[in-house]
């Protein structure tokens, strides 16, 4: 038996939504208490929905008893302040697992290419049900940042990258690409991030939002993504060898899951 996933990203994994006018929404994001969470680069997360309505990150596997990405608690302190975010996390009437806004430090494009990673969102999904993909929704205005996706992490080749200016929606197999964000900004990256049930009406919501598969992508030079890869290798064999002093033997490559 099959996962129900979408057909809206069966053709390349990802769709870019018709831009959400920001400017008219709160700045609901700024109110929000934010807990340490290690993710891609340096970051800080405001957890809207958990795996029991607290204020934790943790995926929802780790916890007693463990479950997939679905069915997320609201974290209610959190939501009477953000109403317009818990709103726009309901609005495709998909079920809600993880539900957070990210805050993220600027970094450098080889920081984003090393901390390219596949997220774990399905472990324990029951074959039949619904595929956990995620919404990225861009509260800040980063039209110079990206997410970056890669469907092979050691291969620029396979790079696609989609600009992050204020009200970008990008709906994504997480667990399909590998993904992490250049925020080339000065101040910090705020975007709101929601696993997301696959299924009729998720692809109602992406239908109705004009979902393109085939956005217009950000170009860079070929020299540069060449010295970030270098810096890559040597990055990871940096680690290796970090590890290799301390006795322990690495599994390469090891990314992050989250
Ligand atoms: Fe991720």
């Amino acid at each position: 038996m099959a996962f129900i996933t979408s057909d809206a990203l069966a053709e390349t994994g990802y769709v870019v939504l018709d831009d959400h006018d920001q400017a008219a929404d709160p700045a609901e994001w700024l109110d929000l208490e934010y807990i340490p969470w290690r993710s891609s680069g340096i970051t800080r997360f405001a957890p809207l929905a958990s795996y029991a309505g607290d204020l934790e990150c943790n995926g929802f596997w780790n916890h007693t008893p463990p479950r997939t990405d679905k069915h997320g608690v609201w974290v209610e302190p959190q939501v009477a302040l953000a109403p317009t975010l818990q709103a726009r996390a309901l609005a495709p009437g998909a079920a809600v697992g993880r539900c957070r806004v990210i805050e993220l430090q600027p970094n450098e494009y080889a920081d984003a290419v090393y901390n390219l990673h596949q997220d774990d969102n399905n472990r324990l999904n029951d074959e039949g049900t619904g595929w956990v993909v995620r919404g990225y929704y861009n509260l800040t205005d980063d039209p110079d940042s990206m997410l970056i996706l890669r469907s092979d992490r050691f291969d620029p080749a396979t790079e696609i990258r989609l600009p992050l200016g204020a009200g970008s929606r990008i709906i994504v197999d997480t667990q399909r690409f590998w993904h992490a964000v250049w925020h080339r900004g000065t101040a910090p990256r705020y975007a709101l991030i929601t696993s997301w049930t696959s299924g009729p009406e998720l692809d109602a919501y992406i239908a109705a939002n004009h979902g393109d598969p085939h956005p217009a992508a950000v170009d860079l030079d070929p020299a540069f993504v060449d010295a970030a890869q270098v810096e890559l290798h040597r990055r990871i064999e940096e680690r290796r060898r970090a590890f290799e002093a301390q006795g322990i033997v690495m599994e390469p490559p090891t990314p992050l899951h989250i």
